[in-house]
């Protein structure tokens, strides 16, 4: 998503949602790599971690992260994977010369206690929002699957990254098969960046 939507560059202003998950700490990882300064949300407990990270952390249970982006320049770069609301939040902190909005998830009504809704309609103004003739701005839905003839080279590439060193994946908590409806109920709780991982043998045994 960092090397295939936006063109990131170093000195940019990058906003990611939600720092100290998965994705978004993958994001945060890449969008450092390319020299830009990485803002974003992650829960209070959290912010020492992403801090670490070397990002500027905001919290998400309030919309402070709006006004300090938009007083700083706006984002040249704003990953979103809440969808709805969210994506008109992330438009509006946009840099005002352009900036591009990257969608790739639609969580924001169960992450907020609602129930899960459709994202067509979302999705679709979305990508005709970075259509509007003489506006500076670009939009994207941004996605993988593993039947993209991208997924498998990228896959090998990402481990590579990860054998050599040059990436590291926070753990937040390891799982084993047995455990996998308590990983359900309890994967977004309590303190910690990063993935979830499931445990499917020892090391050695596959
Ligand atoms: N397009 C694709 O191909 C693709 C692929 C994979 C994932 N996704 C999407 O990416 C999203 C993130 O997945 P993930 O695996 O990274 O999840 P995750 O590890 O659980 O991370 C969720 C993040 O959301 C934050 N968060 C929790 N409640 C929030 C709220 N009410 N408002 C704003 N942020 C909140 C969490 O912050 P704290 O933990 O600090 O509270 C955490 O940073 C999902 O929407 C998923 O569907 C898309």
């Amino acid at each position: 998503m960092v090397c295939r939507t936006a063109t990131i560059t170093a000195g940019q202003r990058i906003f990611i949602h939600g720092l100290s998950g998965s994705v978004g700490y993958g994001l945060l990882t890449f969008c450092k790599m390319q020299g830009a300064i990485v803002y974003g949300t992650a829960s209070e407990k959290n912010h020492a971690a992403v801090r670490a990270a070397g990002a500027h952390p905001f919290t998400y249970s309030n919309k402070d992260w709006m006004k300090a982006m938009n007083e700083m320049g706006g984002a040249h770069v704003v990953y979103d994977p809440l969808g709805f609301e969210s994506w008109d939040e992330s438009w509006n902190i946009l840099a005002p010369a352009g900036g591009y909005l990257v969608g790739y998830g639609g969580n924001y009504n169960v992450l907020n206690g609602g129930e899960p809704r459709s994202q067509l309609a979302q999705v679709a103004k979305l990508i005709a929002k970075g259509l509007i003739p003489f506006c500076p701005n670009k939009t994207t839905f941004f996605y993988i699957d593993k039947d993209q003839k991208t997924f498998e080279p990228e896959l090998k590439k990402l481990f590579g990254m990860l054998e050599s060193g040059d990436v590291q994946v926070p753990i937040r908590k390891m799982w084993t098969l047995g455990e996998v409806p308590e990983a359900h109920r309890t994967w977004n709780q309590g303190l910690g960046v990063g993935a979830v991982v499931i445990k499917v043998a020892e090391d050695g045994e596959l």
